[in-house]
């Protein structure tokens, strides 16, 4: 089936994957069989040497496609109102993201758009950008709020991320960002607004079901160490993981408190000293390698790759997708940045958008790697190498991709 008629069905219409997969190349290029029941992975190894009873299984020819695990999209702001040419346009005019954002545009001019939009106006616009995501073969995906800040208008785009998940067969991990940026009508009172995070937002959002995680832009165009703290005490109460917008633009010290919270992951990270590095490293934190915000942003400050590789600190890569820094709908591109910019190895990359993407979101134990247990969650590519992954881009190598154990796409 091709893709257009394939994605017109609704989700829970589209072919199961449940059967016997054949004609499939490893990573390593080598031939590989997978059986699939009940959405879950039941059996992989080398197809002459398939289980009892596999011939009487339905079957799928993967016409000699290499096999991966579904991609792990680990850090996105996937839900909002309008968007911002109009600061690209005064970037490219001489501009830096912080003027922008402190002569009233950036993050605060989405809030508004955020807030005008109507719950379904945000789900229709989120589901737009989450297509080409899917197509390319994302089959989890972290969705932050942080453009309502105020509880009505988190609460909404929490909701859509929930939405998006059924809707779209996706695994949706949402984050709680409410002290992403001070809301205009707490000008000059960031203690205030903090107390409404951790105090209101916070636990009625988690009541409702709505949070699996807790993050924070730690900046000094945003919150300090402080205030940072405060919302990680309120997470904890809560028994919520956090995450940490750390050292993106100057070195404030997050990634070193968020590794003491035990923090899933610390995001950006250009900035990172070896202070907290050393730190990540002992908490087990994943660095989110954010290339697209770094290219946006015209950064000259690399992550320091080598010391989180020396470390032994798992590093994940991720669109970062937002209308201000990383406007990228292209988890591949972000692969192939990550290896260009950031000089990654592709394995590094390939690592980066799966098994430790899934760990920066807590689903270690079933997203990330192509195991017996798994969720049936992997995309058949039209390359000859996994290299390719990284090395075309502004291409699709998408021959199908099975998600929740249907094949969702192609
Ligand atoms: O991840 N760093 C803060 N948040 C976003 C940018 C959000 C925006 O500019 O709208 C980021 O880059
Ligand atoms: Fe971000």
């Amino acid at each position: 089936m091709n893709d257009d008629r394939m994605t017109a069905l609704p989700f829970s219409q589209r072919p199961s994957a449940d059967g016997l997969w054949t004609g499939l190349r490893g990573i390593d290029g080598q031939p590989l069989a997978l059986t699939v029941a009940d959405g879950r992975i039941a059996w992989r190894g080398a197809p002459d040497a398939l289980p009892a009873g596999a011939g009487a299984l339905p079957r799928h020819d993967g016409g000699g496609a290499l096999v991966t695990p579904g991609l792990v999209d680990c850090h996105t702001h996937l839900v909002y109102g309008g968007q911002r040419a109009n600061e690209f346009a005064m970037r490219l005019a001489g501009a830096s993201y912080e003027e922008v954002a402190r002569a009233g545009g950036g993050i605060v001019s989405t809030v508004r758009a955020t807030r005008e939009a109507s719950e379904d106006a945000l789900f229709e616009s989120a589901s737009a950008r989450l297509a080409p995501l899917l197509a390319e073969g994302v089959c989890a995906i972290e969705i932050k709020s942080g453009y309502g800040l105020a509880l009505e208008h988190e609460r909404k785009q929490l909701r859509v991320a929930r939405r998006l998940a059924a809707a779209h067969g996706v695994t949706v991990r949402t984050t709680f960002l409410g002290a992403h940026a001070l809301p205009p009508e707490y000008a000059g009172r960031s203690g205030d607004y903090i107390d409404l995070v951790c105090r209101e937002m916070l636990p009625a959002l988690h009541a409702e079901g709505l949070v699996d995680a807790v993050d924070v832009f730690c900046e000094r165009i945003a919150f300090s160490l402080e205030e940072t703290e405060r919302v990680f005490q309120a997470a904890q109460a809560l028994g919520l993981p956090v995450k940490l917008h750390a050292e993106q633009l100057s070195d404030m010290g997050g990634a070193a408190l968020a590794a003491r919270y035990g923090a899933l992951s610390c995001d950006h990270i250009e900035h990172l000293s070896p202070a907290g590095i050393a730190a990540m490293a002992q908490a087990g934190t994943v660095a989110v390698l954010l290339p697209g915000a770094y290219y946006t942003l015209r950064d000259t400050q690399l992550p320091p790759i080598a010391g989180l590789r020396t470390a032994g600190v798992p590093m994940a890569v991720s669109t970062d997708h937002n209308p201000g820094t990383s406007p990228c709908l292209s988890l591949l591109l972000m692969m192939n940045m990550a290896c260009t910019l950031f000089r990654l190895t592709v394995p590094e990359a390939m690592a980066g958008v799966t098994t430790h993407a899934a760990r920066a979101l807590g689903l270690s134990a079933t997203h990330g790697e192509l195991v017996v247990g798994r969720a049936a969650d992997f995309v058949l590519w039209n390359v000859q190498e996994a290299a390719e992954l990284a090395y075309w881009f502004g291409q699709r190598p998408v021959r199908c991709v099975v998600r929740q154990g249907r094949i969702a796409e192609g």
